[in-house]
């Protein structure tokens, strides 16, 4: 297994790529390296089972709670009667593996990825020690006591009134094959919202776009596909737009809807759907740089690359602009966020509801070029890392007030009854040098390293802003 030591970060020396650091500062580099080796050597924290000495961002005792690397060890139950068709299909010879279990309906093990209703999340009953944890897999209700609806999410911070505004594809309906070959869905129902001041509390907003019942023609027919709705807010024109994956059954028209607000929830106004830049479009995002531009990411040329661009100053549609990246990678489910300049991108492998490795990617320019980094997932075991702790990617939300530390947020996808898929939150901390060279050039990047921490309950820090 490969060490990954954790260092604090060194204070930040910055030499473009490709440019060479005078003599001097390399050997000053390397003095400071040594002392921060000694120092670290004076810190007592858990070593993640072998990982080595892991040095904290920050010593708040919570902060060091989130980054403690946490094993797990399932044992795999002996074969047990018949396999569901979906597990059957998958490997038929070789020994079960953990990711069969998951795909196995009627695995022995069906509990500890997707535990009943009795282990749910209820901010009803979120007195004593139990208080705001966040449980991984768990079903999480609302604070009607309903289990939230919003797959394949993302989240808004309005900052006047200092809410949190959660959309996703709001799934209650029954899970069942278009065709016989084609993924498992559910009819379009809407984009579900919730609102939060603390990031646990979701009180159900309603159906902010909602399906059309009849007009088999509209885009959002219930026949059809709308899924990882994102919003964001323009400044300019003080609209809430939100962008969305809209396809047929058989994803064949893989393109991108628009719809627009003047409250962030809704109703929202659905303005059309194209194929940006005239390419095919599925899994996609919205991403909103701090200069006030906005960009969409989608998967494309048959999901074989990513492609990125601006849109209008409105946000309502996109410019001619746009580069291909990751180019030849089969990478969807993109989650972009930004730390000190830098852009970083979590992404998916392209497997239907089934569930792979994440990769991370950075850039300094957000157009590109992106360089992968490795799989951002610590703790847990070898297959819940290489399976994104049986998780997808769809937002990740940037922690107000701890510069570095974001929530990693993502789908459990339960492909035998998609309304039943459950949110696997995780903190994601940027630090440290991270532990690959890059791809093209083998020299070692300025960015730094990102980690997402298994845990089985975790919490957000005491001192953050929603608890105050
Ligand atoms: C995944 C994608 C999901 C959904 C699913 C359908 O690859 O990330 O959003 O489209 O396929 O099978």
């Amino acid at each position: 297994m490969r060490m990954r030591n954790k260092y604090r970060k060194p204070t930040t020396l910055r030499c473009n790529a490709g440019s060479r650091c005078s003599f001097s500062v390399v050997v000053w580099s390397l003095v400071g390296c040594l002392l921060l080796l000694h120092l670290s050597s004076n810190f007592n924290h858990k070593d993640g089972g072998g990982r080595g000495v892991q040095l904290r961002i920050t010593h708040h005792p919570q902060f060091r709670e989130l980054q403690e690397v946490e094993e797990e060890n399932i044992q795999i139950p002996p074969p047990r009667g018949k396999r569901s068709p979906r597990a059957a299909k998958r490997r038929p010879k070789r020994t079960t593996t953990l990711i069969d279990e998951f795909l196995d309906e009627n695995s022995q093990l069906r509990h500890i990825f997707f535990p009943g209703r009795k282990r749910a999340i209820d901010p009803l009953k979120n007195a004593g020690n139990d208080s705001y944890y966040y449980y991984p897999g768990r079903i999480w209700l609302d604070t009607d006591g309903n289990p939230i609806q919003a797959h394949g999410g993302g989240i808004l911070y309005e900052k006047y009134s200092k809410t949190y505004y959660w959309y996703g594809e709001y799934k209650d309906g029954p899970t069942y094959h278009a065709h016989k070959k084609g993924p498992a869905r559910v009819d379009i129902i809407g984009v579900g919202c919730y609102s939060s001041k603390d990031l646990w509390t979701w009180k159900n907003e309603g159906i902010v776009l909602a399906a059309k019942e009849t007009n088999e023609t509209h885009d959002l027919h219930k026949s059809n596909v709308l899924e990882r709705p994102k919003v964001v807010y323009n400044d300019k024109t003080g609209k809430y737009v939100m962008w969305m994956h809209i396809d047929d059954a058989n994803y064949t028209k893989a393109a991108v809807g628009v719809a627009v607000s003047d409250t962030p929830d809704g109703p929202f106004d659905y303005l059309g759907s194209q194929r940006p830049h005239g390419y095919e479009s599925r899994d996609m995002t919205i991403f909103k740089d701090d200069d006030g531009l906005a960009y969409i990411v989608y998967s494309s040329e048959d999901n074989s690359e990513l492609h990125i661009g601006p849109l209008t100053e409105d946000y309502l549609n996109v410019t001619s602009v746009m580069r291909r990246v990751l180019v030849g990678q089969h990478r969807e489910a993109p989650a972009l966020f930004k730390h000190q300049g830098t852009y970083y991108m979590i992404t998916s492998g392209c497997t239907g509801w089934a569930p792979n490795e994440a990769l991370v990617h950075a850039a300094e320019s957000i157009l590109g070029p992106w360089e992968t980094m490795g799989n951002p997932c610590m703790g847990g075991n070898k297959m819940f890392r290489l399976t994104t702790f049986f998780s997808q990617s769809t937002f990740v939300l940037p922690l107000p007030g701890f510069p570095g530390s974001f929530i990693f947020i993502a789908d459990r996808w339960n492909p035998a009854d998609l309304r039943d898929s459950r949110y696997v939150w995780l903190p994601l901390i940027v630090a440290g040098p991270a532990d690959q060279p890059l791809e093209y050039t083998f020299e070692f990047p300025l960015w730094s390293r990102v980690s997402i921490y298994w845990h089985r309950k975790w919490r957000l820090p005491q001192g953050w802003a929603g608890f105050k």
